[in-house]
């Protein structure tokens, strides 16, 4: 009834706004590559088991290839009125090479075609992702290294609690996205399945040979029950929700890396060129990249939410509705790439003031804890240390005078306990020599873990 290549049973022509309502081509052009991969795998696959002829597999794929350069050369126009790309590339095979070319769909629907794509684009997707997160690790194990020894205030609440190491600050970063990575790597088996050959939602009489497609496109597995696999995206929601915690992690160190670049923390500077000024402010340097990512962790987390409820209460098998799992999972991967690559070019790029944070380090009594672990090897309960040094503390706070500024005789008056030697661990670097366990910030531990991160990364 229409040039569409469903026409057959309809008795009038789509509606113009209809057919550009439905139509995904304006998005989902983007699998053209993946499409065109799955389509050679499916048409070498119908040759192997006799469906189609070798000469016939062979028009095939030379013609989808040729549609691949017409594509990456700008000379394909996207046709909305062909609705999403697999129609696209099919229409414009059949134009190109001629009946043949209506063979290639056999014992395939555009619901396992589609599944198949978004699997291996987003395959190819993680892949690139998990690369990007190596290099912001890489950057974060070198930083630390560098500073290792470097000396700031920790914080709890964002007040001062304890003396800590550059490094092993830069360490916690690691950590957090070496479980990101290792998340991925999960995500990654689960959508490394391939759905070919469950067709529309039945199955296909014609037989296929399942796992040779798989294997010629690198799929680790192929699906086993042909509903489930045309119609649930659950690999992409748990893709979005490894993205949405990547997100979260960067947001957090967004955040540290603003306040410390302000004019009162002053523990950092970014590159003039992670930077922008202002239209009317002449002084300013503003941290804008950290500032975006820290901001665009919304979007990410909406495009979870968004997928979510997209599938939710779904009937079995495919939808319409699941054409909408492209947009917010492109979003993301796109959002994820771009953010990931600002930090990975950035990091290594951290200027460290640490004369600022020795300063900031000697204000807020950042070594109580050890003048109380002090009394505690020498003899008293620990409450009751808590409670001696938090008298020092606020005779400290009432004089403007830090433990460490205090002579021998003041300190005394506090407990008879107190020796000369209480001055040893006092100091930042007595402070975190001492908290030499496992995971704490001393600097051979943290040293440590930087070798071993090493040799992980290697090995990975
Ligand atoms: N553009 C569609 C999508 O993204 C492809 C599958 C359409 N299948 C169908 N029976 N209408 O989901």
């Amino acid at each position: 009834a229409q040039d569409k290549l469903w026409g057959g049973r309809f008795a009038e022509p789509t509606d113009a706004f209809v057919e550009a309502f439905t139509a995904s081509i304006r998005f989902d052009w983007r699998l053209y590559r993946h499409d065109i991969q799955g389509s050679i795998a499916h048409a070498t696959m119908l040759a192997h088991v006799g469906i189609l002829s070798a000469e016939e597999a062979q028009q095939i794929i030379a013609g989808l290839k040729a549609i691949q350069e017409d594509i990456e050369t700008g000379r394909l126009q996207w046709s909305v009125a062909l609705e999403d790309v697999h129609m696209n590339i099919e229409s414009r095979l059949i134009e190109r090479i001629g009946e043949v070319g209506k063979k290639l769909h056999t014992g395939r629907s555009r619901n396992d075609q589609v599944a198949t794509d978004i699997r291996l684009w987003l395959r190819d997707s993680i892949d690139l992702l998990s690369a990007e997160l190596r290099r912001l690790q890489q950057g974060l194990l070198d930083l630390a290294e560098r500073e290792a020894h470097t000396i700031m205030p920790g914080f709890t609440h964002l007040q001062t609690a304890q003396p800590i190491t550059f490094g092993h600050h830069m360490m916690a970063w690691f950590e957090m996205l070496e479980r990101d990575h290792a998340r991925l790597a999960d995500c990654r088996k689960r959508v490394n399945i391939m759905p070919l050959g469950s067709a529309a939602l039945a199955g296909t009489p014609y037989p296929l040979d399942r796992h040779y497609t798989a294997e010629l496109l690198g799929f680790e597995g192929i699906s086993d029950n042909s509903l489930d696999a045309v119609s649930d995206r659950d690999f992409a929601i748990e893709f979005c929700a490894a993205g949405a915690l990547i997100m979260t992690h960067l947001s957090r160190f967004s955040e540290e890396l603003i306040l410390w670049t302000s004019a009162q923390f002053g523990f950092i500077q970014l590159p003039d060129r992670f930077c922008t000024g202002s239209s009317i402010m002449p002084q300013k340097k503003n941290p804008d990249v950290p500032e975006l990512v820290r901001g665009k962790t919304g979007r990410v987390n909406g495009n979870l939410t968004a997928l979510l409820t997209l599938m939710k209460a779904q009937p079995l098998a495919y939808n319409k509705d699941n054409q909408e799992d492209k947009e917010p999972l492109f979003d993301t991967v796109d959002t994820l790439a771009g953010s990931l690559r600002a930090f990975a070019d950035m990091v290594p790029n951290i200027h460290v003031c640490a004369d600022a944070m020795r300063l900031a380090v000697n204000q807020g009594f950042a070594t109580a804890t050890d003048l109380a672990d002090y009394l505690v090897r020498k003899g008293m309960a620990f409450r009751d240390a808590h409670e001696v040094v938090g008298r020092a503390v606020k005779l400290g706070v009432d004089t403007g005078c830090d433990l460490s500024q205090m002579d021998l005789k003041e300190l005394q008056a506090f407990s008879s306990l107190i020796e000369a030697d209480v001055f040893d661990v006092l100091t930042p670097e007595g402070s975190v020599a001492a908290r030499s366990i496992h995971g704490g910030t001393a600097p051979e531990q943290v040293l440590k873990r930087i070798q071993e991160a090493r040799n992980r990364l290697k090995a990975s």
